[in-house]
């Protein structure tokens, strides 16, 4: 392994200051993010993911990293380096993808924002890793084998570690966090769509200090 896959390992675990749970969010009214944001920091999470899924997003992730004390705003569903771009001038201060590709891996080199690729097959993470990749995202984790298959991983692939999303809940997530080659889980049912038609910001912040503990 090339000796910056410590580095990019390391500058995400310092971004995320040892939180092990990642809202992952999806905002469709940027109106929305202030309180959104602030239920997930009272409730403990204060790193979080803001999805380009929406036309919201970039707009959110300005705010949210703006105006939410606190808060540790990162950006998902990167998918090339314009995105990449436009979420770091946004403010996000770690990067997550659900693959990785040449033009990504290229921006992220020359960047002081660490990226958290995506990577689903020994090869692709054996790839990633000849690029300095020690952690990558494992989606979507529950349809690509789960808890199971990351662990058959950890003895092979020893010096990888995952933050596996997709599928992952409340129920399960310590199905994942007890693996020594997870570090972290992200998921969206912190966040959920109902909770943020109603408001209820309060239930937010329930559902994030649950998590929060572990
Ligand atoms: C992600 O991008 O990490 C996932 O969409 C989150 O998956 P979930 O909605 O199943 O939690």
């Amino acid at each position: 392994m090339k000796p910056s896959s410590i580095d990019q390992k390391q500058r995400v675990l310092d971004v995320l200051q040892g939180q092990r749970v990642i809202p992952v969010i999806k905002i469709e009214n940027a109106d929305d993010t202030v309180q959104l944001i602030s239920a997930l920091v009272r409730g403990g999470l204060p790193a979080v993911e803001i999805t380009l899924r929406t036309a919201a997003a970039l707009e959110a992730i300005t705010i949210a990293a703006r105006d939410v004390k606190g808060a540790i705003v990162g950006a998902g569903t990167v998918l090339d380096k314009r995105h990449f771009r436009d979420c770091v001038d946004a403010g996000s201060r770690f990067i997550v993808s659900p693959g990785a590709t040449i033009e990504l891996l290229d921006i992220a080199r020359k960047s002081g924002v660490p990226l958290l690729p995506g990577a689903i097959t020994p090869s692709e993470m054996m790839g990633l890793r000849e690029e300095g990749y020690g952690m990558m995202k494992f989606f979507p984790a529950g349809q690509a084998g789960g808890a199971a298959f990351l662990k058959a991983l950890s003895s092979p692939l020893a010096d990888i570690s995952f933050c596996p999303t997709g599928g992952v809940s409340l129920a399960n997530a310590n199905d994942y966090l007890s693996l020594p080659n997870v570090e972290c889980v992200g998921g969206s049912w912190l966040v959920p769509d109902d909770a943020v038609a109603a408001k209820d910001w309060d239930r937010i912040e329930q559902l994030a200090l649950e998590a929060s503990k572990l």
